[in-house]
Formats: C-alpha cells, structure tokens, sequence
C-alpha cells in the first residue's frame, strides 16, 4: 500500500495549491461572483464553515463599531506615540495592538467565559458578582473610564438592538443586563461595555444559529476566538491613526513634565 510520509504542518482552513485559493473549501471566484463580505470570510477562516446572513451581519457591525474609538484610548496613543517617533507602519500598528489585553478591548473571551458559566450554572447576577468580588476578581465585560449609567455607550446600544430584532435567542446578553442593573446599583461606571457585549452576544450566536455543536461553542469560548474581533477590529483604527500623523507630519512626542508626578 501507499506510505504517507509525515507532514509537519496540519491545516484545515484554506488551500492554495488549484487554480484559486479556497476558504474552508470555498473558491475565491465564489466568494467574489456571489457577493461574500468581510463577515462570510471571517466565518470561513476562524469557524470552517458559512453562517447564516444575520450572524455575518453581526460580526460586521461588531467590526465597524470597533474600528476605532479616537485618539485618547490605549492603543491609538501608543500608535501615535510610536507614528511620531519615525517608526514604520507594521511597528506603530502592533505596538497599538500589544495594549489590547484583560483592561483595554480584551476582555471579550473572559465575559464570554464567566457570563456562560454563571448563566449555565443558574447564578443570580448577585450570587455571580459577589462570588466574583471574593475570588478578586473584576467582572470582565463590567466597567469603563468614561463610559456611566447615565452615559451609556451607543455601541453597546446598537449591538442589543440588532440582535433583539435578528437572533432567535438573547438570552446571555439579557443574563449580562441583569448582571449590569446589579453592578449599576453598586456604582455608576459599572456599565456593561462593548466588549461584555459582544462576549454575551457572541453566546448567543453560537447557541442561536444552530450552526455549532455543544462541543464546538465549549471549545471556541475556551480556545478564546473572540478577542480577535477586537483585534481585527480595532487594527483598521490604528493603521488609520498612523497614516494620520505621518500626513501631519507630526514631531517626535515628548511627554510634558507638568503632567508627571515626580516624588521618592
Ligand atoms: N467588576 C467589578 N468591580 C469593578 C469593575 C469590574 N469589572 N471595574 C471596576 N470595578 C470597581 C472596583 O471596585 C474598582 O476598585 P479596585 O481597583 O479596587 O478593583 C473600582 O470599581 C474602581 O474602578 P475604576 O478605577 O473607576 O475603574 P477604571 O476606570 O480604572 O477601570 C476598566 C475601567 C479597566 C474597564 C475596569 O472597569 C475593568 O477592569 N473592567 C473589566 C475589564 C473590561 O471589561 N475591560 C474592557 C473595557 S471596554 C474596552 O476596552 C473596549
Ligand atoms: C475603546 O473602544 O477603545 C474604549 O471603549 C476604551 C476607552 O477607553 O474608551
């Protein structure tokens, strides 16, 4: 018989050795000729497979409203720090995106993580934050400077609307509401952010779409996916930022003195 000699390289989501590069075993001539978007090839590379329309549409406005969010925030700052100090673009790209983390847009697979076991597990959103509150740990998903109560963030808005309009489901995004009117009443600036948002939502999609088994949402939370969104997301912001300041021609930055606390 055959003798496969061992590879040493398995991968499972695009082919480029025919005439076109496929995705997930689609040919680039369907993705163009039947209008795929940036959604359906998202779909193809991370998850291996189509998704219905409303999901794609769904990781599209998560990616439109995470593109940027000005100039004062992380990662721009610090791509506008490095855009000013002569460096190229790929460094002033990846030194806004080495700020994403636990505080700062990362937070997306840990609110996907904790809100799915407190809501599987039956918690109260009391139970769930005060349980959180004695391990020390910050509610992920929960919090944002400048974002309160009485200052809701728009893009979380947004994302709620679309998804009460086009998923069968909410029912992890209302479990992170509940959670949000208990931190609210705790503080003001216990807003439900955009990445607690999109990690409830995310669960929803999963759960809703009937297009993921029990095993394959469990791995994809695990594994962590969605802090890519934020990633890919925030990326186009950023390389905006960097075009931004060499077009301005912007000096070297130094950071002014009276704004530092100099003490022993
Ligand atoms: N869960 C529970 N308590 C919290 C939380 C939270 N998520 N966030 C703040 N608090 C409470 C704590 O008691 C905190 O005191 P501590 O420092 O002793 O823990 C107190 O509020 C004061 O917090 P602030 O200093 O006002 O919060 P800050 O403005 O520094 O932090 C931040 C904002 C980083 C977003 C914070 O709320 C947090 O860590 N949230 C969880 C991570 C997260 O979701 N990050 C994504 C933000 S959205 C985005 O980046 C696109
Ligand atoms: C963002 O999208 O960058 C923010 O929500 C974080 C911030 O500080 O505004």
């Amino acid at each position: 018989g055959k003798v496969r000699a061992p590879t040493h390289i398995i991968s499972t989501i695009s082919d480029d050795r025919g005439e076109e590069p496929c995705y997930a075993g689609i040919p680039m001539s369907t993705i163009v000729e039947q209008g795929y978007g940036v959604g359906d090839v998202i779909s193809l590379l991370w998850f291996k497979r189509s998704i219905p329309r409303y999901c794609t549409q769904f990781i599209e406005i998560c990616i439109m409203l995470c593109a940027d969010h000005g100039p004062c925030v992380s990662g721009a700052h610090n791509t506008i720090v490095t855009a000013r100090a002569g460096k190229d673009l790929v460094s002033s790209l990846v030194t806004g995106l080495l700020t994403i983390g636990p505080r700062f847009g990362g937070a997306i697979d840990d609110a996907a993580r904790y809100f799915k076991d407190a809501y599987d597990r039956g918690l109260t959103p009391y139970e769930f934050v005060e349980g959180m509150k004695k391990k020390g740990i910050r509610v992920p998903g929960i919090g944002h400077r400048i974002k309160r109560g009485d200052n809701r963030d728009k893009r979380v808005e947004l994302l709620q609307r679309f998804a009460r309009t086009h998923f069968p489901s909410v029912k992890y995004m209302e479990y992170a509401v509940q959670v949000e009117n208990y931190t609210l009443s705790k503080a003001n600036n216990l807003v439900l952010n955009v990445d607690g948002a999109i990690g409830s939502l995310f669960l929803d999609l999963l759960a809703g779409s009937g297009m993921f088994s029990k095993p394959e949402i469990d791995e994809i939370v695990e594994i962590g996916y969605l802090n890519g969104l934020f990633v890919l997301a925030r990326s186009i912001g950023l390389i905006g930022h960097t075009f931004d300041q060499k077009r301005l021609k912007q000096p070297l930055y130094r950071h002014p003195w009276e704004d530092v606390l100099y003490t022993k």
